[in-house]
């Protein structure tokens, strides 16, 4: 029998899971709290920028496979699983999670449910929640311990959701301990996950508090390495030495690798800052706070990387941005995406505004994040735009667009040629051919 799902909270990652398991040929049911999300989602119309999401949205809805409400009530009688995508932000003013939402999601769920289901946890949490949660479900739902709960963390990149959800490198099955329970789970995991298993995909079945882990070591070693080649910035720029031609060198060595040892102005998002500072946390809850005091370092190095873009954007200046202007090309965290969650590029753009600078920020995608974000802040309608009469003009999000600038073009908007790459994502012969006095992080 084919599995109804339901999708539990329709951001990034429920919103993506929701119209990929159509596309597959699932009948899904997307549910969030958000009333004006859901009649947008419904209406087709996806709520941030995704490339190739909003076709497939578009295309669940009309194929009548996939639809969207905000009943609990619905969603109960509909699915067989239950995925809960719901997000897990940083607490304010605290490392640990805010386990607000997921606490919620199960709390109106599981009183709801009546027949045997599967309730898969796709959220990323603090090692112990799946098994307290485990417990709320059995204790609350009518159907007791029919209703079971599995946790299959989600590992997608913002800016490439659909490709990384539907061809995963690896499928993760956190299996409760009761081994019927776990057998039954397992069996119909694979059942979903059947074409992407079938196409060589691997499935890993582990324990709940394993399968919790993966996904927050995953993202603390891709932090570590972001910081790790930073830090090698930070003392390249102590030795003259060029960090970018130290990065290619080092990923020769298949042990080491090229990917995220990309040096500049560090990581940012949704993801990477609060869940390595969730994990610190969660570690000094069950007393191994010393096994990750690393990530605390690794958290300093990413955050002093924008701190030396504005000192160096200053100097450039002869040490004052009052009065002066700055182009700040790039204010999502990362290309191909509209999040300004925790971003570098507009961390960066608000220093200098609060440093007496007159900012002014374009974005291909983020306009309207930015403007809510940091209203003080001025935007321009292009790059040229906000270049025009900058003393410096900051890179500060690799987008295309500004990698393939033309120096030249560019040259005619501002009123001194400084540039500085955040990103070393320009090539500096061609900009200093061009008269500019070009400067990056890592670099002579
Ligand atoms: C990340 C993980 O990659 C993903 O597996 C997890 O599920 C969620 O968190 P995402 O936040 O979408 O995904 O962004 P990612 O592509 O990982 O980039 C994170 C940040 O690191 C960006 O700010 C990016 O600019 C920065 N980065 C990446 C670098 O500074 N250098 C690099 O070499 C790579």
């Amino acid at each position: 029998m084919t599995q109804r799902l339901t999708i539990i909270g329709t951001g990034y990652l429920g919103a993506t899971h929701a119209a990929c398991m159509a596309d597959l040929g699932f009948e899904v049911l997307g549910l969030d709290v958000d009333e004006e999300r859901i009649a947008r989602l419904s209406a087709g119309d996806l709520p941030f920028y995704e490339p190739g999401l909003e076709p497939m949205l578009r295309r669940g809805l009309a194929s009548g496979r996939l639809r969207f409400t905000t009943s609990y009530g619905e969603a109960a009688g509909f699915g067989d699983v239950h995925f809960l995508c719901v997000g897990t932000p940083q607490k304010a003013g605290e490392y640990a999670a805010d386990l607000t939402y997921v606490d919620a999601a199960v709390a109106a769920l599981a009183p709801l449910l009546h027949r045997p289901c599967l309730v898969v946890g796709k959220s990323t949490v603090p090692v112990g929640t799946a098994a307290r949660l485990a417990a709320a479900l059995a204790g609350a739902a009518p159907a007791g311990g029919d209703a079971v709960l599995v946790w299959n963390p989600e590992f997608l990149r913002e800016g490439f959701a659909v490709q990384d959800t539907l061809h995963p490198d690896r499928i993760v099955a956190g299996l409760p301990a009761e081994q019927g329970a776990a057998d039954h789970a397992e069996k119909l995991l694979r059942e979903l996950y059947a074409g992407m298993i079938g196409a060589g995909v691997p499935f890993l079945t582990t324990d709940l508090p394993t399968a919790e882990l993966v996904k927050v070591s995953a993202n603390a070693f891709l932090a570590t390495k972001i910081s790790f080649i930073n830090a090698m910035a930070e003392v390249c720029e102590a030795a003259h030495a060029d960090v970018t031609k130290l990065s290619e060198a080092l990923a020769y060595d298949d042990r080491i690798g090229g990917r995220f040892l990309g040096p500049g102005l560090g990581f940012g998002g949704g993801c990477l800052p609060k869940d390595i500072r969730a994990f610190m946390a969660r570690a000094g809850e069950l007393g191994a706070d010393q096994a990750l005091t690393f990530l605390r370092e690794v958290d300093q190095i990413n955050m002093r990387r924008r701190v030396r873009m504005v000192d160096l954007a200053r100097q450039l200046l002869g040490g004052s941005f009052a009065g002066r202007t700055v182009g700040v090309l790039g204010a999502a965290f990362k290309p191909n995406s509209d999040d300004v969650r925790d971003s570098p590029a507009l961390d960066v753009a608000a220093s200098i505004r609060a440093q007496g600078g007159r900012v002014t920020v374009y974005d291909p995608k983020a306009m309207g994040n930015a403007r809510r974000a940091q209203p003080e802040l001025d935007f321009g309608e292009s790059a040229l735009d906000a270049a025009a009469g900058a003393h410096v003009v900051l890179l500060l999000t690799e987008w295309a667009e500004f990698r393939d600038m033309d120096p030249a073009a560019l040259a005619g908007a501002v009123a001194e040629r400084n540039i500085v790459d955040g990103r070393n994502a320009l090539d500096p012969e061609r900009w200093r051919a061009a008269g500019w006095n070009y400067r990056a992080l890592g670099r002579p």
